[in-house]
């Protein structure tokens, strides 16, 4: 199967399928500058964790392609890396990516010199994306039994990636293997990922999805009718506890009490080792508008406060293992995530 189109470096700027348009849409927008980058990473043109370090890694090329040679070059692309890493707090992929190219950057000398590493090396990373996620798929798609119905919550596919995804990685591995009969994709208020997006992808491949609001997820797991749930993450935690999409927490409690398996799907970059549990994972929190609107609709009374995170953190403790490339954590613990994450070789 092949990656989806949703990032591609063009010579002089980074081609975005934009995905606040899906699934009505497809167009593409492109960005030549840091700034245009930054804006489509904070309004979720482009989003998932995977996705935004990648699209971060070729902003570091923008950041020296539109940066004057001059004596502030130096100072100049650096201003500009932090920029990027202003514009969303909690996927830790961003974080890695932006490191992974300073470290790149304070090896070279000149401009051209600084331009032709830093492509080499988001090339690089977009590559080991794509990898991670077929072996996540292989990996995974060991854990699921013939003629399996599994919930999935948010986007963790080719479009929060630049492979196949992580939680729908396993998702296409298993279908192809026969092992699938359906998808339960959680809508995913309030930006609604799932139903604008997974669904999308899904119905792309053939693979036969229902979407539900989140708050039916609950008694579809209780009513014996979910044989696993797999999401995707946007940081690990030392001790396995994980940080995605708000609602994830919901569906781990509801899965670990009717007794149905909860897979996390993450690779190796998502991994924070210097963040010891979730309770340290800086949850962003977004406006009221995402609220407080549908479209031209108005939702709330003026008076109406708000409360819109973006993500929750999940305990290890509900999480019956996590996939990466490497293989598959279980149980989880900090030895066994740090065993996995000693095998890591991208990072510096
Ligand atoms: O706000 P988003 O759409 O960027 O959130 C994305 C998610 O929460 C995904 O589940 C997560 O990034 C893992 S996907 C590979």
């Amino acid at each position: 199967m092949d990656p989806l189109p949703t990032l591609k470096w063009m010579g002089d700027s980074l081609r975005l399928l934009d995905q606040r348009e899906l699934p009505v849409n497809e167009v593409y927008i492109d960005c030549g500058d840091v700034d245009s980058l930054a804006s489509a990473i904070r309004t979720l043109a482009v989003r998932g964790a995977p996705a935004i370090g990648i699209a971060a890694a070729y902003g570091a090329v923008l950041a020296a392609i539109t940066t004057d040679s001059g004596s502030g070059f130096r100072e100049g692309f650096l201003v500009k890396l932090d920029k990027l890493s202003g514009t969303r707090p909690t996927a830790v992929n961003l974080f890695h990516c932006i490191e992974i190219q300073r470290e790149v950057f304070r090896k070279t000398g000149t401009r051209e010199d600084a331009i032709v590493l830093l492509l080499e090396s988001a090339d690089n990373l977009l590559r080991e994306d794509l990898d991670a996620s077929r072996s996540m798929g292989c990996y995974g798609a060991e854990l699921l039994e013939p003629d399996s119905t599994v919930l999935t919550h948010c986007n963790a596919g080719g479009l929060a990636t630049a492979g196949l995804g992580t939680a729908l990685a396993i998702i296409y591995e298993a279908w192809d293997r026969g092992l699938i009969r359906k998808v339960y994709a959680d809508e995913t208020r309030p930006l609604l990922q799932g139903a604008r997006l997974t669904s999308w992808e899904l119905i792309r491949t053939g693979i036969p999805v229902d979407v539900l609001p989140d708050s039916a997820a609950a008694s579809l797991i209780r009513d014996g009718r979910i044989d696993a749930v797999i999401v995707g993450s946007d940081r690990v935690a030392a001790n396995g506890d994980i940080a995605n999409k708000i609602g994830t927490y919901s569906l781990a409690l509801a899965a670990s009490k009717h007794g149905v398996p909860f897979y996390v799907a993450a690779p190796l970059s998502t991994f924070d080792q210097a963040t010891d549990t979730g309770a340290e994972i800086i949850i962003e929190q977004r406006g009221r508008e995402e609220l407080s609107t549908l479209g031209d609709r108005q939702l709330l009374p003026p008076e109406a406060g708000f409360w819109n995170p973006a993500f929750d953190v999940t305990p290890a403790e509900l999480i019956t293992a996590i996939i990466c490339e490497k293989g598959i954590v279980s149980p989880i613990s900090s030895k066994t995530v740090a065993d996995v994450h000693s095998r890591v070789d991208m990072f510096l």
